[in-house]
Order: C-alpha cells, then sequence, then structure tokens
C-alpha cells in the first residue's frame, strides 16, 4: 500500500507537469514544484492549474499568481527558489509554519511586485539574504520569530515604501547598518513607523545616524541585545515616537536630555542597562503611561519631583536607580497609577498612599528599602504591599502581610455568557457560547502595553469583545473568542492565550478560515485597542481541518485504478521521452552544420548577442511567439519574405 501510494503520487505529480494549464505556465510550474516540496500542502491542490482549479490560499488575476496566503496549514519543508517564477505576486504570507525553514533564497529578490513578506513564526534560519533589499515596492516585511543569523542585510535601507519592518525575535548579530557612501542603510528608511529588532544579539553602538527628524517612526523596539555605548541624542528628534525600548542591552553614558522633547511617547523602556549620570528630568513626556528605568547606576537621587507632572502614569518601575529619601504620599494621586516597583533603593520614611491615592492602584514593591513605617489606608484593600527587606519588616517582631511576597498573577479566562458548559466529548472545547469546537489556538504577545494591572479584567473583555466584531466584519467565520492566563514573561511583554471559534453551525475551521485568520493577525490588519500597544501572535498547529478526508477513508480500489492509470501514462512517457531524445540528437547535428548556431548571449556586445547555439522552433512556436504572424511583429522584408 505505501509503495503503491508512493507510485500513485509520482505518476501523478508527472501528470501535474505535462498536462497543459491556462495558468501562466511559470507561475503553474513554480506552485507545483513548491507543492511536491512541501508536506501537508492543501488537500485542494489538486490538477495542474492553481488559478482555474482555485487551489486553497492561492489568489490570481488575470491568470496570474499575486497571492499566496498559508498560514497556519502545518506545511513542513523548505521555500525552493522555484517560487521567483511568480513575477506578479504581491502577497507572501507562510506564517506560522513551523516546520518550514531551511535558508530564504536569494532568488526571493526577483519578485518584484511583493508588497507583503510575512514569515513570522516559521522555522527559517541562516542569513537574511541581501536581495531581500530590491523588492523596491515591499510595504510590509515581518520575518520575527524565526532563526536568522548573520547580520542586517544594509540592503533593506533601500526598500524606500516600507511601513513595516520586524526582524525581532531571531538571532541577527552585527552592528545596526546606516548608510555611507554607496550602501545604505536603516537611516533611509524615512517611511517607516515600526523598527521591531529586539531579542536579537545585536552589537555595537546605536550610530548617532540612525535617526533624524525626518523620520517618521512610532515604534523603536531595540530591547535584549547586546548594544552598547550612549542613547544616540538624534533619538530624541524623531517627534513622532510613542514606544521607545532599549532596555536589557548594555548601553553606558548619561541619558540625552533631548529625550525630554518626545511628548508623545507611551512607553519608555531603558531598564537593565549601564546608564550612568543624573536621573534625567522627564516633565515634558506628557503622555507617558509607562516608565521603566530600572537596574541602572544614575547617580544617588532624591524621588524625581517631575514624577508629579505625568498625569497619564500607570507604571514606574525604579529598581536599583539609586533613589533616597521620603516616596511623597502625593505620587499616589497619579489617577490612572496602577503598578509602582522600586525594590533596592534607598528610599527611607513612612509608607503611606494618602487618602487620595489612584483607585487603580494594585501593586507597590518596596522591597530593599529603608522603609520604617506603613500607614494603613482605607480604600487600599486590593492594594499589594511589599515591604520585605525593609527595617519595618526586620525590626518588627510581628509577620505583617506586606512582609511577606505572594506571587499573585491574573487569574483572567473568559467567562461563558449565561450559559451552561455541558462537557465536550474528546478534544473539543466549550467556547464562551457553551459550543463544543475545536478553536484555533495561539499567543498574543504585547510587546509594550501602557498598563499593568492585570487585575482589571476590564482590559481583557474590552480586547475580547473588539477582537469578536473586528474579525465578524472581515468576514471570517468566527462565532467568539476567549482570552485566558494573561502574564507578563521575561521581556515584560503581556502574553494572552487565544481561542477562536468556528460559527455555531460548524464544529471546526476548514483550511481558508485558519489562513484568513492567520492573516489577519499576521498583517496586523487587526489592530488592538491603542493601551495594548505593539503586539505579535503566535499560532499553534491547528489539527481538525474541517472538509479535508481523513487518509483512510480514501477508496483503495481508487489508489489502485488511478496508480495503475498513472503508470500506464508513465510508461507512455518514457516512450515519448526516449522518441524525444533521438530526435533531439539528429536536430543537433543538423544544428552543428548551422551558419547560425552559435548565439551567446553572455558575450553580448551592448545589445547585439554573440552567436553560439541557435533552437529550432516548431512552426506552431513561431505562429505563437509572432501572434499569428501579425504585421505588429513585422519587423521587416527580406530576400525570402517578412521578417
Ligand atoms: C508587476 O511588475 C511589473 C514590472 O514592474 C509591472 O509591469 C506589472 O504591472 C506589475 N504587476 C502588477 C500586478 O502590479
Ligand atoms: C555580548 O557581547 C559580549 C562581548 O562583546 C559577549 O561576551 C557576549 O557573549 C554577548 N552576548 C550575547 C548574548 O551575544
Ligand atoms: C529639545 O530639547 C533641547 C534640549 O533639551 C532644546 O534645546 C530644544 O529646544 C528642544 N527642541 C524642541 C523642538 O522642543
Ligand atoms: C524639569 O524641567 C522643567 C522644564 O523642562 C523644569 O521646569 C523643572 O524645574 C525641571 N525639574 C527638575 C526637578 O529639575
Ligand atoms: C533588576 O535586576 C534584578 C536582578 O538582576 C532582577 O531580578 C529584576 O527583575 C530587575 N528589575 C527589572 C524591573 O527589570
Ligand atoms: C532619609 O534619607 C535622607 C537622605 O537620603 C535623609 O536626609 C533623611 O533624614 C532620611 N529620613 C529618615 C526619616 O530617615
Ligand atoms: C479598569 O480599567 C478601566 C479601563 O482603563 C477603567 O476605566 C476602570 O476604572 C478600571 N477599574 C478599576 C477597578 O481599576
Ligand atoms: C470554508 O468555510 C467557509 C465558512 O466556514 C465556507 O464559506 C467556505 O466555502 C469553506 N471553504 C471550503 C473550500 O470548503
Ligand atoms: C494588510 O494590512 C494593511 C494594514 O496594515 C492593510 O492596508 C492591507 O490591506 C492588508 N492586506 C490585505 C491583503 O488585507
Amino acid at each position: 500500500m505505501g509503495l503503491q501510494f508512493q507510485v500513485f503520487v509520482l505518476c501523478l505529480s508527472i501528470q501535474f507537469m505535462i498536462i497543459a494549464a491556462t495558468t501562466n505556465s511559470d507561475d503553474a510550474a513554480a506552485l507545483n514544484s513548491l507543492k511536491f516540496s512541501w508536506e501537508n500542502f492543501p488537500p485542494s491542490w489538486r490538477g495542474s492549474d492553481p488559478c482555474d482549479e482555485h487551489w486553497e490560499g492561492i489568489r490570481c488575476t488575470n491568470s496570474r499568481v499575486i497571492s499566496i496566503t498559508l498560514s497556519g496549514m502545518g506545511l513542513s519543508g523548505t521555500l525552493s527558489g522555484d517560487i521567483t517564477a511568480l513575477l506578479e505576486l504581491q502577497t507572501l504570507d507562510l506564517s506560522y509554519n513551523k516546520d518550514l525553514g531551511g535558508s530564504l533564497p536569494a532568488a526571493i529578490g526577483d519578485l518584484k511586485n511583493l508588497t507583503t513578506l510575512i514569515l513570522v513564526g516559521c522555522g527559517f534560519s541562516g542569513p537574511i539574504p541581501h536581495s531581500i533589499g530590491s523588492l523596491s515596492k515591499l510595504v510590509y516585511l515581518s520575518l520575527n520569530s524565526n532563526s536568522f543569523s548573520g547580520q542586517i542585510p544594509p540592503s533593506i535601507g533601500s526598500l524606500s515604501e516600507l511601513y513595516w519592518l520586524d526582524l525581532a525575535d531571531n538571532e541577527l548579530s552585527g552592528t545596526i547598518p546606516v548608510s555611507s557612501g554607496d550602501s545604505s542603510g536603516l537611516d533611509m528608511l524615512v517611511r517607516t513607523k515600526h523598527f521591531h529588532l529586539g531579542n536579537n544579539q545585536l552589537s555595537g553602538t546605536i550610530p548617532e545616524k540612525l535617526f533624524s527628524p525626518k523620520m517618521v517612526l512610532i515604534h523603536v523596539l531595540f530591547e535584549s541585545n547586546n548594544l552598547t555605548g550612549t542613547l544616540p541624542v538624534s533619538l530624541g528628534l524623531v517627534q513622532t515616537l510613542e514606544v521607545v525600548r532599549f532596555d536589557r542591552n548594555r548601553l553606558s553614558g548619561s541619558i540625552p536630555s533631548n529625550l525630554n522633547n518626545l511628548s508623545h511617547v507611551n512607553e519608555l523602556f531603558l531598564s537593565n542597562n549601564r546608564l550612568t549620570g543624573p536621573m534625567p528630568n522627564l516633565t515634558g513626556l506628557d503622555s507617558l503611561f509607562s516608565l521603566d528605568m530600572s537596574n541602572n547606576s544614575f547617580d544617588a537621587s532624591d524621588f524625581p519631583a517631575w514624577f508629579s507632572t505625568l498625569q497619564s502614569l500607570t507604571t514606574v518601575m525604579m529598581d536599583s536607580t539609586q533613589l533616597q529619601g521620603e516616596v511623597p504620599p502625593e505620587f499616589f494621586r497619579h489617577p490612572h497609577l496602577q503598578t509602582v516597583v522600586m525594590r533596592h533603593n534607598q528610599l527611607n520614611g513612612t509608607m503611606d498612599i494618602g487618602s487620595s491615592h489612584s483607585n487603580q492602584l494594585e501593586l507597590v514593591d518596596l522591597t530593599g528599602n529603608q522603609i520604617s513605617g506603613f500607614t494603613s489606608t482605607t480604600g487600599a484593600d486590593n492594594v499589594d504591599f511589599i515591604l520585605a527587606n525593609n527595617p519595618i519588616c526586620e525590626e518588627s517582631g510581628e509577620t505583617k502581610d506586606y512582609c511577606t511576597p505572594n506571587e499573585e498573577s491574573s487569574t483572567y479566562s473568559t467567562p461563558s455568557n449565561n450559559c451552561r458548559h455541558d462537557s465536550c466529548s474528546s478534544d473539543q472545547i466549550s467556547s464562551p457560547n457553551c459550543q463544543c469546537a475545536y478553536p484555533y489556538t495561539g499567543t498574543l504577545v504585547f510587546r509594550a502595553p501602557s498598563f499593568s494591572g492585570l487585575g482589571n479584567f476590564t482590559y481583557f473583555t474590552t480586547l475580547e469583545g473588539d477582537m469578536t466584531l473586528a474579525f465578524q466584519s472581515y468576514k471570517l467565520p468566527v462565532d467568539s473568542i476567549s482570552l485566558s492566563n494573561p502574564r507578563k514573561d521575561s521581556n515584560e511583554y503581556l502574553n494572552l492565550n487565544v481561542q477562536v471559534f468556528p460559527p455555531s453551525s460548524e464544529d471546526s475551521f476548514n483550511r481558508t478560515g485558519i489562513s484568513s485568520l492567520g492573516f489577519v493577525l499576521s498583517n496586523q490588519t487587526y489592530k488592538p485597542p491603542h493601551n495594548f500597544g505593539p503586539y505579535y501572535f503566535i499560532g499553534d498547529p491547528y489539527g481538525h481541518f474541517a472538509g479535508s478526508a481523513s487518509k483512510n477513508s480514501i477508496n483503495i480500489g481508487i489508489i489502485i485504478g488511478a496508480a495503475a492509470g498513472g503508470c500506464v501514462l508513465l510508461l507512455l512517457l518514457i516512450f515519448a521521452g526516449v522518441y524525444a531524445h533521438r530526435q533531439k540528437k539528429i536536430a543537433q547535428k543538423a544544428n552543428e552544420q548551422n551558419p547560425f548556431a552559435h548565439w551567446d548571449q553572455n558575450k553580448s556586445s551592448g545589445n547585439i548577442p554573440q552567436l553560439k547555439g541557435a533552437r529550432c522552433f516548431s512552426f506552431e512556436e513561431v505562429n505563437k511567439f509572432t501572434n499569428q504572424f501579425s504585421e505588429a511583429n513585422n519587423i521587416g522584408s527580406g530576400g525570402y519574405g517578412k521578417v
């Protein structure tokens, strides 16, 4: 049976290559070649013509393939260079196929019409080819969450239309390329709004040239790299910035004072570096929600007075920042304040949050300071105070709640919608509307949310409702969405588990459903509420595609019949092949005596090719290439007639 099946597949594949197609034949051949280099391609990929036969995930215009969206199909294999025949291709989304890998072929640079290239969550490795810089129409480039290594190709700077650049979560090393002389660099990307380059091994200094007032960047993410030197002064010139992350590097020196000009910044992360000098005055950051300056070597300073002017603050993280003196109770009056973490400083006096503190306050962690008193406040029952390793906990004999840190994590999980969950069969899961189904699952990762109070479930119910409505408005087959287990990871990213449920009439998604859901997230077509900030999604493999016949149900008779039929064809082809080979030899002999037989295109002088080898055209071919000997193609007349 196994062997028969292989013979069957072999014969079938030969058939596909032979049968004439109405799709542009290069496109058809390229897709058939991709198909045979992949496992788990959609079962609807039958016949040889991707356009005429409506292969799932393939869209065509005028019989040319313009888009391939195969997000989350469980594909495995590599991306062969054959793909470059798809010259009209505009969108290529292969996201969330983690077993699709190998290197990205340099020939990808030939896809001149490509505007969207998405490989997030695949298994690609090796260098990002330099040729990527020739995709001059590219708007959206997402190569994040792979294993790409080597340097960021400077040629990316030539992508003058680029809006989204995400190379995060790879193993990229070397320095950040900037232009010089003939070489391009990221400083040339004056239309790009997103630099997502975190979680790599980039090293060297951040070039002063990287940023300029011409830029329109809103998200600059370089966290968790190996960058050294100082923060460039030019960063303060990019007035459009909203999220700035340079945390978890090895930056040193003092913070440029013009950072205070960035009045649109919502999230500023400079933690876990070796920054020195005075604590910067950030009065000008009117829109700041989250600030993380932890674990740097600033000069000792009193609790910054400028905090009081920043009325949007939700989150202040200042571990080991050499703060001293008292924390003024007025600080806790910020109306949106949720989290205050200032461990391992020299803060002293009494812990008092005053009577008019923020009602969103969830956590005040002053572990390892010199706090000697505690004023309890009515209405602060939901606030988690941690004062371990302070005189108040070390000197007093009695053990207070606030002396023992309790690791509390959010337990949010979408509740059911006024219905009763009956137990579901096997591995099905009950939706918020109590329908048993196979949901599409994955993880949403928010790289810099503007809130930190995960105990306030309003954020998650808002997101759920927003996603459900948006997905339905994109005409996706979605009944409901469930979110659960919000948690912060070691990069301070907010992770959320997602389950997307199919309409109540169905219990699973078909392949079109899964790839469309994946695309909406991989292309960032879906934009979450603004306070969630930049995000990415990683889809889990889907195991229950609707409408795919299970292998056991294929009628063995059909397989044997098809295999036999295919093999008869194969034999015929072999005969044909042998015959053709003989004919070719005869033709070659004839050619060698032909005076025009050496027509060498490589050694052309100007536009005039050199003679090397000619080929014989059949009457049919000549007829086709000249459009039935159309007058339009007439280039003159000679002694033997028209040319
Ligand atoms: C693809 O690119 C070619 C050459 O740049 C251009 O002539 C053609 O119109 C493009 N096709 C589409 C669909 O944009
Ligand atoms: C960062 O750079 C230092 C020295 O240049 C090197 O020892 C270290 O391994 C690098 N770390 C990573 C994660 O690449
Ligand atoms: C930016 O900051 C610098 C120094 O802090 C200041 O001199 C300059 O006027 C500011 N520029 C703008 C546009 O606010
Ligand atoms: C911070 O800078 C503002 C002006 O930008 C100034 O008014 C204020 O006094 C400064 N605050 C401190 C504590 O230096
Ligand atoms: C500061 O450094 C300590 C020790 O490395 C670490 O445990 C803590 O999480 C860091 N704080 C922040 C906010 O990153
Ligand atoms: C707190 O520390 C500051 C200096 O760091 C000192 O001047 C002040 O007297 C201390 N206050 C208390 C109550 O210990
Ligand atoms: C929860 O968050 C919402 C949205 O930010 C806010 O309006 C509400 O006051 C918060 N509730 C609590 C109890 O913090
Ligand atoms: C996939 O499912 C959607 C709705 O759930 C349906 O409209 C569509 O026809 C299905 N596609 C295929 C190829 O079965
Ligand atoms: C991809 O997302 C962008 C917005 O980020 C949108 O303009 C574009 O239309 C989307 N592409 C498709 C094919 O939906």
